[in-house]
């Protein structure tokens, strides 16, 4: 017998199937709101040798606290993918534009399948490339990626946070969009934690695995592969002599130093690529002095310039970590630093700031830090703004701790008047 089509049946399952489309919509939202730390924290494993990278993740259960304040961390969040939440540019009509001149530019577009930057010649469309990934927490400003099959290239148009607006990519052209920029293994290698690279031709951009990349820099891209740890104390949780995981601490000053400046000596540096680099490795430091405040640029050579400073080279044993918590985001508490910086400068050591003779030292107390080391302004990195195309230059702190002729702050003026 042929099934006749039922009308008022078919009514019925439609206003059905609405309802229960609707009711698995909410629940989906609701628990990707509840669960969206566990979706982007399911980070891929992978294989290795004698051990596996598991994700940091897998270090939430037994690290809470740690893990808690490291999702704060610009590290954590220095890539990922593309989204409404992760870009921090404006897709709002009149604040979507970034033009060359009056006819030409690149409209920024939040479209069903995506976000793209569109292109414009003469008011003509001329083409458009989605926004697939992010490089930048967004402390100084963000960058973009798009995916053109496995080959990365970089987005015309950066968004720079001093000024909340769209700007042009640091180096691109000031007439003309250019898509055609190829980003490679070395990006990756500092601001993401593993890549696959699956072809390396010299002559070709390098081509990627999208869908084994571990974004920012986590627990495992400074503590190594973290399988066999994880194994160790799930299985044997009382347990204390082995523990299958890197602690810088336990390191050589030389290791615990290049464990951080395999990304923080500038993109420039000549070492071997950040993506091949594991914690206890060593590096070989070529730094000439000349050529230090010159680096100074969105990429801030930090080992560098703490390298040439009296404090490094006459204590004992300072380390990044000396004044960095490598798990919490620290930026702007001065007031914390400066009491790192007290730890080893006191009145009672005798080596106190000698400004203090004439300055109450509980004012020098609170910011040691815009004195001896002040924001510099970026050579380099002087991105064009959309508004009349002014330069807009970064500022970078100097970790070159020295005195500094001209410090910022107003009770040094005093000083010096009441000096000379
Ligand atoms: C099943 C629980 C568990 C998980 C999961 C776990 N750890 Fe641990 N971890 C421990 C315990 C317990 C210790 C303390 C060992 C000790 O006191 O020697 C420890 C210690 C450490 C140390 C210090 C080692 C030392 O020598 O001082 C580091 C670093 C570390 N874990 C990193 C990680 C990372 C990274 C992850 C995720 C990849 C992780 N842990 C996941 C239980 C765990
Ligand atoms: C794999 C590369 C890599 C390693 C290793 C690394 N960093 Fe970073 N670090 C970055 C990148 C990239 C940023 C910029 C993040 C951003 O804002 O997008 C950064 C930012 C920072 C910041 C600035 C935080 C802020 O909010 O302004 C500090 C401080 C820092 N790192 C300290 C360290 C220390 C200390 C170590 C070693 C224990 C270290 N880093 C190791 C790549 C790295
Ligand atoms: C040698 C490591 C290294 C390489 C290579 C590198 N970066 Fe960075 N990048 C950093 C560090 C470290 C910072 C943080 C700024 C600083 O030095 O204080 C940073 C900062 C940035 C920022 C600003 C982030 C923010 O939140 O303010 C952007 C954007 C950026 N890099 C993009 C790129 C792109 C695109 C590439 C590849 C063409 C690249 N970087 C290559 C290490 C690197
Ligand atoms: C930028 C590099 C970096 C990242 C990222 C990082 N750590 Fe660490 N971690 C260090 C260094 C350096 C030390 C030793 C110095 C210190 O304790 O400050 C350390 C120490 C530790 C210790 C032992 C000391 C303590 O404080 O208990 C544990 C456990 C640990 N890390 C777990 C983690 C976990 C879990 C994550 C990710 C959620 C993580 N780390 C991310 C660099 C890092
Ligand atoms: C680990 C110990 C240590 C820490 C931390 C430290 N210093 Fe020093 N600093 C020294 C030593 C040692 C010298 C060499 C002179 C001396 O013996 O007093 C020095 C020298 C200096 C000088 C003289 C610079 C010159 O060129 O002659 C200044 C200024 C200074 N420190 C400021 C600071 C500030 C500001 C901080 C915090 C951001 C700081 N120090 C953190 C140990 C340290
Ligand atoms: C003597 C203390 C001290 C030491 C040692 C030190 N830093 Fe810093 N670092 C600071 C202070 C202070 C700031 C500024 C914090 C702020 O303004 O929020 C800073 C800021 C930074 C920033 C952010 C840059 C910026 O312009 O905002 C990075 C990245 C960084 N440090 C990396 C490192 C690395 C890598 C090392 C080791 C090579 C290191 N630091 C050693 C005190 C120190
Ligand atoms: C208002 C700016 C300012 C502040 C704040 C400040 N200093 Fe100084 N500091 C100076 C100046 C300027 C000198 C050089 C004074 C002189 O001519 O003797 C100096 C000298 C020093 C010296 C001796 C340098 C040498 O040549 O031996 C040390 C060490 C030092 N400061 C450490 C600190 C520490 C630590 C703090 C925070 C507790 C601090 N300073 C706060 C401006 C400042």
């Amino acid at each position: 017998m042929q099934t006749i089509y039922n009308k008022s049946q078919h009514r019925f399952y439609s206003r059905y199937f609405v309802i229960f489309t609707i009711i698995i919509f909410f629940v989906s939202v609701v628990s990707s709101c509840l669960f969206n730390q566990e979706k982007t924290e399911k980070d891929i494993v992978i294989q290795r040798a004698d051990n596996s990278l598991v994700g940091s993740g897998a270090c939430k259960n037994c690290h809470a606290d740690i893990y808690k304040i490291f999702l704060l961390t610009s590290h954590k969040s220095t890539s990922k993918p593309a989204s409404k939440d992760n870009i921090m540019g404006s897709f709002e009509e009149g604040k979507n534009n970034y033009a060359y001149n009056y006819f030409d530019g690149v409209v920024m577009r939040d479209l069903d399948s995506g976000f793209y930057q569109v292109s414009y010649i003469n008011r003509a469309f001329v083409q458009a490339y989605r926004f697939d990934m992010v490089i930048g927490s967004g402390t100084r400003g963000q960058t973009y990626l798009y995916w053109k099959n496995n080959q990365l290239f970089q987005l015309p148009i950066s968004y720079y946070t001093q000024a909340d607006s769209w700007s042009n990519s640091p180096g691109y052209s000031d007439y003309i969009a250019n898509f055609g920029r190829s980003i490679n293994s070395a990006c990756l290698g500092c601001h993401s934690s593993y890549v696959d690279i699956l072809s390396n031709h010299i002559q070709q951009a390098q081509q990627f695995d999208k869908d084994r990349i571990v974004f920012g820099v986590n627990c495992e891209k400074c503590h190594g592969a973290g399988g066999n740890h994880v194994d160790h104390f799930t299985l044997h949780p009382g347990a204390t002599r082995e523990n299958f995981i890197v602690n810088a601490n336990n390191l050589s000053q030389h290791q615990q130093l290049d464990a951080c400046a395999i990304c923080h000596s500038s993109s420039s540096a000549d070492f071997k690529p950040a993506l091949d680099f594991e914690t206890g490795d060593t590096l070989i430091h070529n730094t000439s002095k000349t050529n230090l405040q010159a680096k100074v640029d969105v990429h801030g050579n930090q080992y560098g310039l703490l390298a040439e400073s009296a404090c490094f080279i006459n204590a004992s044993m300072m380390t990044c970590t000396t004044c960095h918590n490598p798990h919490e985001e620290q930026s702007g508490n001065v007031s914390l630093f400066s009491q790192k910086c007290m730890q080893c400068h006191s009145v009672e050591k005798n080596n106190f700031c000698t400004l203090s003779e004439k300055v109450g030292i509980a004012t020098l107390q609170e910011n040691c830090i815009d004195c001896h080391m002040p924001k510099k302004e970026s050579q380099i990195l002087n991105v064009k703004l959309n508004k009349e195309h002014e330069n807009s230059p970064a500022v970078i702190r100097s970790h070159l701790i020295a005195v500094y002729p001209e410090t910022p702050i107003k009770i040094s003026q005093i000083y010096v008047r009441e000096r000379s």
